[in-house]
C-alpha cells in the first residue's frame, strides 16, 4: 500500500469514544488503547457499534455516515457508529459475546454447572450475534463500495462471523482480523454446538490473516483449525489451508504507546492525585488496576494478601493494597455477582486485619486513568494475577512510569508474560500461597535487584510502540498480497 492508498477501514464493537449525557468519554479496554494510535495517525475510518442510547442519537444525527470526533484521551478520529436493534444487541453483547465466547476464551466455565446451551443461547447467536455482525458488515461494505482491493482490519471476538459476509460480497477485499483475547485449546470450544462453532471458524477463516498477541494463542488457533475443522495446517509457517485459500496466522504482541502514557503522567491532575496518595501512604503500597472481570482473578489476589498478612504480622499497619477496579459488563449477571463478591471479601479482610487507624485494602470502583497513573508512579508491588489474559497492558504501563523500582508480580498466563516474565516475579494465578510468598519476596527484595528488574521492564516496554505493531501487520498484508498475486496456491483439506 502506498501513501495514496484509500483509508484503512477498522471495525470493532467498541469504538474510541462513548457518548453520554452532556459529553463524551474514552472507550475502555485494551482494544481501544491499541487502535487509538492507528486511527488518529493514519487515514482511517473506524466502524463501531452504537453502544448507548446517546451513541445511537449521535449516529442518527450524522445520518449513519462517518464523522470526526475528538477523544477526551487525545486524538481525533473518523468514526461511523452503527445502530443495531436493541434486543438483538443485548443478545449479542450480554448473552453470546459475554459471557459465552469470553468465558470459552478464558477457560472460565465451571463445566459441571454451566453453560446450558438452550434455545435462549442458540437464538442469541442467530438473532443477536449474527444480526450485529451483519449490521457492521453492511456498514463496512458501504465504506469500501468504490474502493478497489480495500483493506479491512477487523477486531476481536465480537466479530467472528463478519469477515465471511464481507468476503462473499467483496472477494477482492483484504481482510485482517486481530483477536485481542487468548485463543484456547480445541476442547474448550466443544462447549458450542457444532453448527455454531463451524460458523465461527468459517467466519474467521474468511480472513487473509488472523493475528494474536502471542505465539501460544497462534499455535492454539492452528490446532483448533486442524482438530475441530479438519483443515490441514502448517504449524511452522503458520498457515491454514482452507478450501482454495491460505490463511496466515501470526503473533503480533501489542506494545503500549509509551510516549502518550508518559504525557498522561505529566498532567496536573495526576500530580494532584499523587499528593493525595502520598498523604495516605504507608511504608509499602501494593497496587492492582483492572476491569472488574472474572478473568482478572481479583478474589484470589485478595485471598493471597489475607494469607500474607496472617503469615507476616510484622507488616500490619505498614502496607496498603490499593485496588482500582473499573466496573464492567454489569448487565451480565456473572459480572454483577462478581462485583458483589469482591466487595464482600474486601469487607471481611479489612475487618479481620484492619485497625481503627488502618484499612489494609482500599477499593476504588471507578474508571479514572489519571488516578491510576498517579498510583502507577508510587507502587512498590504491582499485582497482575489474571487467570488468563490476552495481553494485559497494565503490566506494561505500570513499570513504564513507576518511580520506586516497583516489583511486578505477573501471572504466567498473561500474554504480557511472554515478553516481561524474565524481569517479573512469575506466579501461577491459582496458587494463592505462592502469591502470598511472592508478595513477601517482592516487599523484601534487595534494592539492587529491584532496580535491575525495573530497568529490564522499562527497556522492554519502550522498545516498540503501537505504530510498530501496525507496521508489522501492514507489512504482512503487503507480503501476502504479493504471494496471492503469484502462482496459484494449493489448498488442502485432510480426511
Ligand atoms: O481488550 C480486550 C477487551 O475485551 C476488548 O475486546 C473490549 O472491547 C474491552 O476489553 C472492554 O470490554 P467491553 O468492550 O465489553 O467493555
Amino acid at each position: 500500500m502506498s501513501n495514496t492508498s484509500p483509508p484503512l477501514v477498522l471495525v470493532s464493537n467498541r469504538g474510541p469514544v462513548t457518548f453520554e449525557d452532556g459529553g463524551v468519554s474514552r472507550g475502555g479496554g485494551g482494544l481501544v488503547t491499541a487502535l487509538t494510535g492507528l486511527a488518529s495517525h493514519r487515514d482511517a475510518v473506524w466502524v463501531a457499534s452504537a453502544m448507548t442510547e446517546h451513541d445511537s442519537r449521535v449516529s442518527h444525527q450524522h445520518g449513519g455516515r462517518p464523522f470526526t470526533v475528538q477523544s477526551p484521551g487525545g486524538g481525533e478520529y473518523r468514526i461511523k457508529l452503527v445502530d443495531s436493534d436493541p434486543e438483538a444487541y443485548e443478545r449479542f453483547y450480554s448473552i453470546f459475546a459475554n459471557p459465552i465466547l469470553w468465558f470459552i476464551q478464558h477457560y472460565l466455565w465451571d463445566l459441571s454447572n454451566a453453560p446450558d446451551i438452550r434455545r435462549h443461547e442458540v437464538e442469541a447467536f442467530e438473532f443477536g450475534y449474527n444480526v450485529v455482525n451483519e449490521d457492521l458488515a453492511r456498514a463496512v461494505l458501504e465504506e469500501i463500495e468504490d474502493v478497489e482491493e480495500p483493506v479491512v482490519m477487523v477486531h476481536d471476538y465480537h466479530l467472528y462471523t463478519l469477515p465471511a459476509l464481507v468476503r462473499r460480497a467483496r472477494p477482492d477485499a483484504f481482510l485482517h482480523h486481530f483477536v485481542h483475547i487468548p485463543w484456547t485449546q480445541p476442547d474448550s470450544w466443544r462447549v458450542l454446538p457444532r453448527l455454531i462453532r463451524e460458523e465461527i471458524y468459517d467466519g474467521l477463516l474468511a480472513n487473509d490473516i488472523v493475528g494474536f498477541h502471542t505465539r501460544a494463542y497462534r499455535n492454539s488457533f492452528l490446532q483448533c483449525c486442524r482438530d475441530l475443522m479438519d483443515y490441514e495446517i502448517d504449524p511452522d509457517e503458520g498457515i491454514v489451508f482452507c478450501r482454495d485459500r491460505e490463511v496466515w496466522v501470526r503473533a503480533y504482541p501489542l506494545p503500549i504507546d509509551y510516549e502518550a502514557t508518559r504525557a498522561v503522567a505529566r498532567r496536573d491532575r495526576v500530580a494532584a492525585c499523587e499528593q493525595e496518595l502520598l498523604r495516605r501512604r504507608r511504608d509499602h503500597l501494593i497496587l492492582r488496576v483492572d476491569r472488574a472481570d472474572l478473568s482478572k482473578n481479583v478474589l484470589r489476589g485478595f485471598t493471597a494478601f489475607d494469607i500474607f498478612l496472617k503469615q507476616h504480622p510484622e507488616f500490619a499497619e505498614r502496607v496498603t493494597f490499593l485496588a482500582q477496579l473499573m466496573p464492567s459488563r454489569t448487565d451480565v449477571p456473572e459480572y454483577a455477582e462478581y462485583l458483589e463478591r469482591i466487595e464482600a471479601l474486601v469487607a471481611v479482610i479489612n475487618h479481620r486485619h484492619g485497625t481503627p487507624d488502618w484499612m489494609p485494602i482500599q477499593l476504588k470502583l471507578r474508571d479514572d486513568l489519571e488516578e491510576a497513573v498517579a498510583a502507577y508512579k508510587h507502587y512498590d508491588v504491582l499485582l497482575v494475577n489474571a487467570m488468563f489474559d490476552g495481553m494485559n497492558l497494565v503490566a506494561k504501563e505500570g513499570p513504564l512510569v513507576n518511580e520506586r523500582d516497583g516489583v511486578s508480580i505477573l501471572s504466567e498466563n498473561t500474554g504480557a508474560h511472554e515478553e516481561l516474565g524474565e524481569f517479573a516475579v512469575s506466579v501461577n494465578p491459582f496458587d494463592v500461597q505462592e502469591l502470598a510468598d511472592s508478595i513477601h519476596a517482592a516487599l523484601t527484595m534487595a534494592p539492587e535487584e529491584r532496580a535491575r528488574r525495573a530497568r529490564g521492564l522499562k527497556r522492554i516496554v519502550t522498545a516498540r510502540d503501537p505504530g510498530d505493531w501496525v507496521d508489522d501487520q501492514l507489512a504482512d498484508i503487503r507480503r501476502k498480497e504479493r504471494v496471492d498475486a503469484g502462482p496459484a496456491t494449493t489448498a488442502r483439506r485432510t480426511g
